[in-house]
């Protein structure tokens, strides 16, 4: 295990471990600006060990926010972003940002008709009275490409040491690999190579507005979770892909938000308190009738994605993050065996900001979280926390 408390290099960056806190929406922004908590947040992490922190969901623009008063990259939010970097600096971490666009997943009113690669249903917000999407032209993507570049290269001048870009979880460019989204007849879709060539020139976008040493990591999915949608196969080509495009490190996750949530969150479905955060009545209901039948509950292992993440790993010579149910000092064993390069950590994270500083000096073997999964509930309330 503790090969992996050693410094290790993301491309041009040194990390002073491999340990990287994952995305976890935190909830800590007021009309969109990141508030202070947000800041002590990722200080506690930087503070409790973690090489490089994430903060989640870095909208690119204000049509990328899956609903109104979530964060999106402005002058406004780039000056507390900068505090945040400043802050995280100065306890010894390092940042990286999630650049995201929802695509379609959208609740945002200010935007009827949300963008896709094809007009789609919405299950996600039509209950919000956002029903359809806009199939993207020409003249979406290339302004939406811009956006991801723009707003990467905002991030890098307020001191973000790395951003990730998200190509997984079903949103925008996730919508682009799936082929159960993307039914485009044009070169965007169809085989896995036209499904990949959006989110791959988006990332060529991104390296050549903030320079090709400026770290890029990127967030895809090993399948999407159901019949139908991206594979591993489709994962493993994207990776080939990625391994020339000079992108730093894959982070493998999986599931699609709409279908198939808590496919990436193992454990319980906190349901009751996801209906009382509702604000749509109509959402309550069904979630209180349908919501064990709409949102399947995937039973937690300890390193639940490692056999499918393994397979990538055996195809693949491109540095590769881990993710998923790392809990225990024997978990980080399995996954330096199997050859990754980094680990990323969520709800262990979100538990205890000082898990990995208790790890390495040996006064904790395995997390306390029992994957209640009341964080998800908690980052609607108040901010994200740990409930026990
Ligand atoms: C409360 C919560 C919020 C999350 N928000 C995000 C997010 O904003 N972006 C993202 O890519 N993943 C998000 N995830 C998924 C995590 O990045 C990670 O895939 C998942 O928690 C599994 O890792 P773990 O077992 O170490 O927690 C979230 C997970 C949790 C528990």
């Amino acid at each position: 295990m503790y090969r992996a408390f050693r410094k290790k290099a993301l491309g041009s960056l040194i990390l002073s471990n491999a340990f990287i806190k994952t995305a976890t929406f935190e909830g800590m922004y007021k009309n969109g600006i990141p508030t202070q908590a947000l800041i002590d947040h990722h200080v506690s992490m930087a503070k409790g060990g973690v090489a490089l922190t994430t903060v989640s969901y870095g909208a690119v623009s204000a049509d990328a926010r899956t609903f109104e008063h979530q964060m999106y990259i402005n002058e406004r939010s780039l000056v507390k972003l900068q505090k945040l970097t400043s802050a995280v600096h100065e306890a010894g971490g390092k940042l990286s940002i999630q650049l995201t666009h929802c695509g379609y997943f959208s609740k945002n009113k200010a935007q009827k008709r949300p963008l896709a690669p094809s007009r789609i249903f919405n299950e996600y917000g039509c209950l919000s009275g956002i029903v359809f999407s806009k199939a993207m032209n020409q003249e979406d993507l290339e302004r939406v490409a811009s956006d991801f570049a723009t707003a990467a290269a905002a991030l890098k001048s307020v001191g973000f040491d790395a951003v990730e870009l998200h190509m997984g979880h079903g949103y925008l460019l996730s919508q682009f690999l799936s082929p159960w989204t993307n039914r485009r007849k044009d070169n965007y879709g169809g085989s896995i190579e036209n499904r990949a060539r959006y989110p791959l020139e988006v990332l060529k976008a991104i390296k050549k507005k903030v320079g090709t040493a400026f770290p890029v990591l990127v967030k895809l999915n090993l399948s999407d979770g159901f019949k139908g949608g991206f594979s591993l196969e489709d994962c493993i080509y994207v990776c080939r892909q990625l391994e020339q495009t000079a992108c730093e490190a894959v982070i493998l996750s999986g599931g699609f938000t709409s279908k198939t949530p808590f496919y990436l969150m193992r454990g319980a479905v906190p349901l009751k308190g996801l209906i009382q955060n509702s604000n749509s009545w109509a959402e309550r209901i069904t979630m209180a009738f349908f919501g064990p039948l709409i949102i399947k509950k995937y039973p937690y292992t300890s390193n639940f994605f490692l056999k499918q993440a393994s397979l990538v790993r055996q195809a693949v010579s491109i540095p590769l993050v881990y993710l998923g149910g790392v809990d225990s000092k024997k978990g980080i064993e399995q996954i330096m065996d199997a050859g990754f390069d980094f680990i990323a950590i969520g709800r262990a994270l979100i538990h205890d900001a000082d898990f990995l500083k208790k790890l390495e000096a040996g006064t904790l073997i395995e997390s306390g979280c029992n994957r209640c999964n009341q964080c998800v509930v908690e980052m609607d309330r108040e901010g994200i926390s740990c409930v026990l």
